[in-house]
Parts: C-alpha cells; sequence; structure tokens
C-alpha cells in the first residue's frame, strides 16, 4: 500500500520482517495517538507500527516529525468509514493487533454536527472490528489467540455525569449525554459485542481527560494557553464549575503500553490522574503561570476569562477509580499536575510555529510535502 492506502507493489511489507509483530494504530496523528505511535516506535524496535490516519483537522503529520523515517513505522492516509479500504489494509499487513484511537473527538463539535461521530466513531470501530475478526477467524476458532488483540481507546465521559461525591469504575452504568460520548459508548458496546459473540480478544479502557504537548487548541487547555498568549477572551462555560480529571498524556500512553502487553482480554481498565480540577480553578492557574512566563503583572491574564453561555448537556463533574489498573496491572501517573502543566505550558510558548500552522491551517502543507507525492 503507499501511503494513500493503494496497493503498491514497491510498499515493503513489514511482515517480510520474521519475527515481527505488525500493529495497526488508527488516529496515530492526533493528540494522544501521536504520543502512543511515538513510545511504541521508540520502545519496541522488533515491532512494526502503521499508523492509519484519515488526517481530518485533528490529524497532524508534524506530531510524529521526530520519528517519521524510523524503519519500524509507516504512516498510511485512509479513512476506517471506507469498508473495501479497511478489510485490503488488513488483507495486506496482516495485522497481529490493533490499538484503536481515531475518533471524532471533541463534545462540541458533536453538538454542531453528531453524524460524523455516528460514522466515524461508530461504523468505522465496526469496520476495523469486521476486518480483525475475519484475519484471526482461523486463530479464533482453532488455537490461542492470545497473540492477537483489539484494543479500544474510550473515554470516561460514556459514564455520563457525577454529583458531588463518588467515582466511576469499570461497574459504573452507561449514561452517556453527548453526541460524542454516545457514539463512544455505542463503539464500546460493539467492541465488547464482538469479544461475547465471536471470541475477538478484546480490552477497552476508559481514560479521563488528558492534557500535554500537541494538544489541538478548540479543548480548554490548549485553548486557554493560545488566547492568553495572543490576548484574547477566554471563555468558560456556564460558571466554570464543571469538574474534570485530568491526566498529562504521556502517562495516559504508558497505561496503554501496559495494558496492551499486561492487559486480560475480555476486560476493562479505567485511566485517570485522581486530579480532580474545576473549570474555573485550572483557569485562573493557567492564567497565573502565563502571567509569569511572560512577564505580565500578576492578575493580567486573569482579566481575559470571559463567562459564556454554557455547553448544552454539561456534564458537571468526571473522576476515575483507578483502582483495578493499579492492583492489576501496578500502574499509576507519573506526572505530578505542576510539572505536567508546566511542561505543557513551555511546549506551547516553545511550539509557536506548531500553534500557528494548526490555527491557520498550514499544518496540512505538512501531509502534502512530506508523503503525498512520494
Ligand atoms: P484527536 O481528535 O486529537 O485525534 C483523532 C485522530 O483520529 C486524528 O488524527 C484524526 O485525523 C483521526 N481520525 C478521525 N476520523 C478518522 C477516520 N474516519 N479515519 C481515520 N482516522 C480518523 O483525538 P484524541 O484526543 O487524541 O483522542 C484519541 C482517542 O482517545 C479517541 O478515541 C478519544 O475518544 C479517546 N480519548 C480522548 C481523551 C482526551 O482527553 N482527549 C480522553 C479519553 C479518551
Ligand atoms: P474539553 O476540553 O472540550 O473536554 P471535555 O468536554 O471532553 O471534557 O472541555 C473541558 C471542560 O472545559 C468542559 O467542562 C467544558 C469546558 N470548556 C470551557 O469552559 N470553555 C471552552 O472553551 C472549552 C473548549 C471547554
Amino acid at each position: 500500500m503507499d501511503n494513500n492506502g493503494n496497493a503498491n507493489a514497491n510498499s515493503p511489507s513489514p511482515l517480510e520482517r520474521a519475527g515481527e509483530r505488525c500493529i495497526l494504530i488508527t488516529g496515530g496523528a492526533g493528540f494522544i495517538g501521536s504520543h502512543v505511535v511515538r513510545l511504541f516506535v521508540n520502545k519496541y524496535p522488533d515491532y512494526t507500527i502503521v499508523n492509519l490516519d484519515k488526517l481530518t483537522y485533528a490529524g497532524n503529520l508534524e506530531n510524529l516529525r521526530d520519528i517519521e523515517h524510523k524503519t519500524n513505522y509507516k504512516f498510511i492516509k485512509g479513512d476506517i468509514v471506507d469498508s473495501d479500504f479497511i478489510h485490503q489494509l488488513f488483507d495486506t499487513y496482516k495485522f497481529s493487533a490493533v490499538i484503536h484511537l481515531a475518533a471524532e473527538s471533541h463534545v462540541d463539535r458533536s453538538i454542531a454536527s453528531p453524524m460524523e461521530f455516528v460514522t466515524t466513531n461508530i461504523i468505522g470501530t465496526v469496520n476495523l472490528l469486521n476486518a480483525a475478526r475475519q484475519l484471526w477467524k482461523p486463530a479464533l476458532d482453532t488455537v490461542d489467540s492470545s497473540a492477537n488483540l483489539f484494543y479500544h481507546i474510550s473515554t470516561d465521559e460514556v459514564y455520563g455525569t457525577l454529583g458531588e461525591h463518588g467515582l466511576f469504575t469499570e461497574k459504573t452504568s452507561y449514561d452517556p449525554h453527548s453526541p460524542y460520548s454516545a457514539s463512544k459508548a455505542s463503539s464500546d458496546h460493539m467492541v465488547r459485542s464482538y469479544a461475547d459473540t465471536y471470541g475477538l480478544p478484546a480490552v477497552i479502557t476508559n481514560c479521563s481527560n488528558n492534557y500535554g504537548p500537541f494538544h489541538f487548541p478548540e479543548k480548554l487547555i490548549p485553548l486557554a494557553l493560545n488566547n492568553i498568549k495572543n490576548n484574547k477572551s477566554i471563555p468558560v462555560y456556564g460558571k466554570g464549575e464543571n469538574i474534570r480529571d485530568w491526566l498529562f498524556v504521556e502517562d495516559h500512553a504508558k497505561a496503554i503500553d501496559l495494558v496492551f502487553h499486561k492487559g486480560k482480554a475480555g476486560q476493562t481498565y479505567n485511566i485517570g490522574g485522581h486530579n480532580e480540577w474545576k473549570n474555573i480553578d485550572l483557569i485562573k492557574l493557567l492564567c497565573s503561570i502565563m502571567d509569569k512566563k511572560l512577564n505580565r503583572t500578576p492578575g493580567t491574564s486573569a482579566k481575559l476569562i470571559t463567562f459564556v453561555t454554557d455547553r448544552a448537556g454539561h456534564d458537571l463533574r468526571y473522576a476515575i477509580d483507578a483502582s483495578k489498573i493499579k492492583k492489576e496491572l501496578g500502574w499509576v501517573p507519573s506526572v505530578r499536575f505542576e510539572e505536567g502543566l508546566e511542561k505543557t505550558v513551555d511546549w506551547y510558548l516553545a511550539n509557536e510555529s506548531w500553534l500557528n500552522n494548526v490555527t491557520s491551517g498550514n499544518y496540512k502543507q505538512y501531509y502534502e510535502k512530506q508523503y503525498a507525492q512520494r
């Protein structure tokens, strides 16, 4: 296959390299996916990592510039909603495992335009499940299928909202409220149904809000940083009293690595930061960090805070009980929030051109230059 997903006799077949595992990572050009791809490509030189991404507005190959020339990495541009293409891809690469991150991921966009969330998040996931099932069927029917794994990356938003107390556990009933969370809940159910009905070895993790480098500046933290930097107002929905549980993205990537290698098929693991923040308190903290970094008089950036109309169906509070993954796999977050925020702020200040490319749309030219004409 070439980088547009077309069959190409000259493409190196990862399977020609004996003893390697060929792993499909979907959505690897996005925020979390790029951290997962980087970790796997660097940590596992014996694996071939195929990054399949449609390069929607959220997909940016600049996120992977540092690893794009590694011999165990291959990027393919393609749409998980296109079932013929997906079957052809599985047929060509004979993936032994899938780590599925590709999704439409922004709640506000899902409110404005739910259908894209239905097609990518639900139909796209089912296409991948069908292709994996077909490829792995002989192994599923006859032998131990532990060589194969369909790993679905999901969100804590499927559980709905918490009141002031309590935490989401793996046993919390699903109660999604936004089209985004409803589409993710639906895809989770489809993954479990393929595990239960067809014996597909599958694992799901539901993670809390991530933050860190390469986060698209439509989400709260990078949007606030970008606006503070440019002296633009910071929109706070409602009274800013909604609570999110924030996790540094590299900690999420490490948890994914651990679950991929040590998690049990058929299981669900919650991943969270034990780090709840009211939106308004978080934004005030970001303002004070930015005042220091930009040598502004204390209180300058906080003047940009603007309360705006609340998001429809806005979930009040998310908070994860991550005791199962701690007890069974030994995972705990390693980056303290102050440290992670500092790293994030420094990254955004040091990577002005990334931010400018993303906000101007210029990042799409990177794909054209690097891949389209090869
Ligand atoms: P993102 O929006 O930054 O990236 C999504 C990626 O998927 C992009 O590169 C995009 O081009 C690609 N994509 C979208 N539609 C596609 C399609 N039809 N075919 C192929 N590729 C397509 O998202 P993210 O924040 O990195 O989230 C990644 C995954 O993690 C999602 O499944 C999301 O639900 C889940 N998740 C995110 C968070 C969070 O805080 N961001 C928390 C928990 C779980
Ligand atoms: P967001 O980053 O969109 O993540 P999610 O909706 O998946 O949790 O939003 C985080 C919180 O910040 C959420 O409570 C909505 C709120 N928010 C604002 O107050 N202003 C904004 O401009 C954005 C994008 C979000």
